[in-house]
Parts: C-alpha cells; structure tokens; sequence
C-alpha cells in the first residue's frame, strides 16, 4: 500500500471510530492514578501518546504547539480540541486538528506528533485529547493568555538537568502551585533542561518528569522556552519545543495580554548582530508596553560564574529602553540583584533575578559581589512566581518545599507612558 493511500485509510478509520464513538480517551493515561506519583509517568508503548507538552510561542492569547512522543509510528496524530469539556468523547469536539509526525533526530526509534492550535480565542480554556491512530490520551485542559489588561501569575525557572529526583520534586512544586493558584498560566524556562540536549534518552526522561507539572484535573502547563548551554546547538531542543523563535535561533518576543512582554533570547549564538538588532527593536516597539521582560540562559549578573556576553550586548539596550526584570539561569543558586544601571546601583535600573532552581544540584553563590548588597542571594531549589498587575509587580522564589525565599515588588515605571 502506498504512503498516501496508508495515510488515508488511517484518516478514514479515525474518522469511522470517532463517529461511531468508539475512540475514548481511555482511564489511566495521565489521570491522577497514574500520573502524579508515585507510578512513573505514561508508559511509551505503541502509538499511545506520552511525553505531552504545551508550548507557546509569540502569541500566547490565539496559539498554542502541542507535541507527544509515541514509541512506534503513527500512520495519523491530531489533536480534538473545544472550548467545553467532552471528556474525551472523541466525536463530541468540535475541532480537530492533524499533526506533523516526525522521528526525533537520533539513533532511537522515538517518534513526535506536533499540532499547532491557532486562531485560539483569548482568555479561554481549551479541552483537548491526542490521538495518535486507535491511541488516545486522556483529556487535558489548559487557558489562554488574555488580550487586554488582565491580572495573571507566570512561573520562571531554569535549570531542570542531570538530578531527576530533585526535577520531579520542582515539578510537583509547580504542579501544587497551578493547582492552588489557577491564575498562573505557563512556565518560562531559562534553559538546561537536559545534561547533554543531543541525547534523546535525557530529553525522554525530561519529558517523562513534565508529565508531573499536569494537575490532577488534567489542566497543563504551558512551556515558554529559552536554549541553555546544554542544549548549545541541539536539533532535539527544536523538535520538543517547536521551533521557538525560529530553528536555530530561538529568541522571540512573547506578549501576555496587552501590557506585559517577555523577550526571550538566546545565549548560545551570537548575542550581537541579529539577535541584538531584534532585541531593540522589540524594546522600541513596546516602549509604552507597562512590563518588560528578558529571560536568557548565561547571567549578565552572575551569581556563581563570570558574565555571559548578555552584558555586553544586552544590558546596554535594557538599561535604554528601561527594561523592568531579566530573568537569568545558569548558575545553579536564587538571586536577585539590586537594581543597576551602568555597572553601578541605581534605582533606576534593571533588576536581574535567577539563577537555575528547577532540579539541577545547587552551588554556594558568591554572596560579596557588589550588586547583591540590597539584593538577595542564597543556594535552595527554586521557582519564581511573578505576579502581574497594573499597578505593580511582584516575584516571588519560592523553595521545593514551598517556602518563601525572597519577594520582591516593582512599580510601573513612568517613563512607560511617553
Ligand atoms: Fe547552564
């Protein structure tokens, strides 16, 4: 039978058994019994779809990329979606939208199923179901970013290698947090997700232990992704999280309702050039936008290391056009520094907060560097909880075992409203 003609039959069949309600998303993948612990996460046996996350890119209000690895190839994947619930009733959803099926690039027989949801509507929550072939998922939920001027929560962490029972335990700290404060929407990662991003048995356990962040009511959360330097020129990285800002380059700018921006970048790559001439032209674009943000892998304020060329090419361009926070990863510590502008304190400037907390084992920080006196420093396990208002600002670094570190509150600056 021919490729066409497999994929039609497939097609076809999918549509029979949906139609005649036969294609259930059946119990156990990824509800309570089997996904939070202490089972292991959904086992990657034929098509069954595992390994699911959510990704957004530019336009958190109206897109949204859904991947799942399945351990054989499907002839057909796609994604049922609606803006009710239809417990999985496969017939019942009013969209339904085919994957791109792809093998992962290695040695291994993996395979990837990628979906991209747009023309989403803002501030809505979303059900869904993967099915790859007979295969279905459970259902899951997840929400929209807002369009206008909304109050939300976002996550921020970085640093999610090489220690999986400390990963696991940071995924069930963000699990907790979504579940009692569903007014948090997605994660930023600031990078290192895996030891080395070229082996896909690390990514496969790193997606396995994502499957921890979804609440026991099926409500997932989305992924914002910057590149780490363990991941300094992986294809994989690409493949899991959807291309981000463009295969290879990975920086793009993210808007969350109508007065926050999140610019992610990328420090593996040339931080001059391009990538700085998009970083001002974001920055310029949004001037009046009331939060600005950066998230990026190497610390222009380290608390561990030396600076990455964040410092010489970016901190220049934020402290112009008044960035509020950048979001650093990497040196495996929490931080906050104060603020700065031109390489000294000035309450003015820009406050860099960090540094890699979502399981990587932790380092002593250099606690005398000048920039942390008004600032924060210390070695726990952590997440950022960054709270967004119109009228101020607050992150907070909250430990594995939920206790507050460090908070910290910004007002609007005025100089947003030229
Ligand atoms: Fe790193």
């Amino acid at each position: 039978m021919s490729r066409n003609l497999q994929l039609l039959v497939a097609v076809l069949a999918l549509s029979m058994a949906a139609a005649l309600g036969v294609l259930t998303a059946p119990e156990g993948h990824g509800d309570q019994a089997a996904n939070p612990d202490p089972l292991p996460a959904t086992r990657l046996e034929g098509t069954t779809p595992a390994h699911w996350r959510l990704v957004w890119h530019e336009n958190p209000a109206n897109e949204a990329f859904i991947g799942w690895s399945t351990a054989e190839k499907p002839v057909a994947s796609a994604v049922y979606y609606d803006d009710l619930p239809r417990g999985g009733k496969i017939d019942e959803y009013r969209h339904r939208q085919s994957a791109v099926i792809s093998k992962y690039t290695s040695k291994e027989a993996l395979y990837c199923s990628t979906v991209e949801l747009l023309k989403l509507k803002a501030d809505t929550t979303y059900w869904f179901v993967m099915v790859s072939d007979e295969k279905a998922s459970r259902e899951f939920h997840f929400k929209t970013a807002p369009e206008g001027d909304t109050p939300f929560k976002l996550l921020y962490g970085g640093d999610s290698r090489s220690n999986r029972d400390s990963r696991r335990e940071m995924n069930r700290r963000l699990r907790a947090l979504l579940t009692d404060e569903p007014e948090i929407l997605a994660l930023a990662h600031g990078g290192d997700y895996v030891a080395d991003g070229d082996k896909l048995e690390q990514w496969t356990e790193w997606m396995s232990d994502h499957e921890l962040t979804v609440t026991a009511q099926g409500r997932m959360l989305p992924l914002i992704p910057a590149r780490g330097n363990h991941e300094t020129g992986s294809a994989l990285f690409d493949e899991v999280f959807h291309n981000p800002g463009g295969k290879g380059l990975n920086y793009y700018a993210t808007r969350i309702g109508s007065q926050f921006l999140l610019v992610n970048l990328n420090t593996e790559i040339s931080a001059g050039g391009d990538q700085a001439e998009f970083l001002e032209r974001v920055l310029k674009g949004h001037s009046t936008v009331r939060w600005q943000l950066a998230n990026y892998h190497r610390p222009a304020y380290p608390a561990v290391k030396k600076p990455g060329s964040a410092l010489k090419y970016w901190v220049p361009l934020f402290e112009k056009y008044d960035l509020d926070v950048a979001l650093e990863s990497d040196g495996h510590t929490y931080k906050r520094t104060c603020a700065i502008r031109d390489g000294k304190p000035d309450a003015t400037g820009v406050t860099y907060i960090g540094e890699g907390g979502l399981g990587v084992k932790q380092r002593t920080p250099d606690a005398e560097r000048w920039y942390f006196k008004g600032g924060k420093v210390g070695s726990s396990h952590h997440v950022q909880r960054l709270t967004v208002k119109a009228d101020s600002l607050v992150i907070d670094t909250i430990a594995d075992d939920g206790k507050l570190l460090d908070t910290w509150l910004a007002k609007p600056r005025a100089t947003r409203n030229d």
